[in-house]
């Protein structure tokens, strides 16, 4: 592409996000914190103004056409997202508020359910917070150890230190696929290779691959994958738990509430079916609709 091309294509996509329409500090604002949090294109407002002016009530529960018609929109979303990372089954995708809320999904359920004593976890000291303190919660909680992998001298997954680390004790690598401090893209499917084969779960942070790259939870045979919305044009308040349906099936709920019950008795509850069972309350339904779009990005890149 030339530099006029590319110029073009930049004003083309620029157009698309109306809060780039403006001065900030006398200049025309240039935004590049898109790791933190993205930018709206113009086709997700749209979307958003269409909801709540269109068929805003709420999802599953009503029997009236405006409730049909946002479960409808909002499961549709459903069936993109598994596309997406191209999960085996709808049911194995799980809306969550964020990445952080879904990395602790896995944390309270899973872990405080499995983890014994002396069990190990393995993480790496270039985690984001929201895949290390939930992990530091668990070990205390539960007497499992967290072990970490560290840098090579080029600042990268260090995979022969983390091939001396894992043992039958670990039951769980948790690990970033893209790291959101140092830009490195992590060996993901030689670490899923290796902890399986030490029959330990793994987990995939996957907010900073999932908006750049091709990520396929089937061929990266990740247990679990999570990634925030907001990062990839989406709303702020959603984000995803992938995971692997039978493993989802056999991790008790999260959080309780409406949603997330089949049936309801004074002193007991049934659970609903994948993905419900760990959807307690109304979710942040308008949120999950931009996935619907055609592209997820600016519609001038598509
Ligand atoms: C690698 C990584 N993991 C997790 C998170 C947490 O995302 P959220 O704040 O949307 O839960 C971030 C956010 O910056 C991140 O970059």
């Amino acid at each position: 592409m030339t530099f006029t091309q590319e110029r073009t294509l930049a004003a083309k996509v620029r157009a698309d996000f109306p809060i780039l329409h403006q001065q900030v500090n006398g200049k025309p604002l240039i935004y590049l914190d898109n790791a933190a949090t993205s930018q709206k294109p113009k086709a997700v407002l749209e979307m958003l103004q269409n909801y709540y002016q269109g068929y805003n009530s709420n999802v599953h529960r009503g029997a009236h056409t405006l409730s049909a018609q946002a479960t409808e929109a909002y499961e549709a979303a459903r069936d993109k997202v598994a596309v997406f990372v191209n999960a085996a089954n709808r049911d194995e995708i799980v809306y969550t508020r964020n990445a952080s809320e879904a990395i602790n999904l896995v944390a309270y359920s899973w872990g405080m359910s499995q983890l014994q004593p002396g069990d190990e976890i393995i993480l790496t000291v270039m985690e984001h917070h929201s895949n290390l303190v939930p992990w530091q919660i668990v070990a205390q909680r539960t007497g499992s150890v967290l072990k970490f992998v560290e840098l090579t001298e080029t600042q990268e997954f260090d995979l022969e230190q983390f091939k001396t680390l894992i043992s039958n004790r670990t039951k769980l690598v948790a690990v970033g696929h893209v790291s959101n401090t140092l830009g490195c893209i992590n060996p993901v499917q030689e670490i899923i290779a290796i902890a399986h084969r030490w029959g330990a779960k793994v987990l995939l942070d996957a907010c900073q691959s999932v908006p750049h790259m091709t990520v396929d939870a089937q061929a990266l045979d990740c247990d679990w994958l999570v990634a925030s919305g907001h990062k990839m044009c989406a709303p702020t308040g959603i984000g995803f738990l992938y995971g692997k349906l039978a493993l989802l099936k056999s991790m008790p709920p999260f959080l309780g509430g409406g949603e997330m019950i089949a049936d309801v008795f004074l002193d007991h509850s049934t659970y609903a079916d994948l993905p419900h069972k760990f959807e307690a309350g109304t979710p942040a339904i308008a949120g999950q609709l931009p996935s619907v779009l055609r592209s997820i990005t600016s519609p001038a890149l598509a």
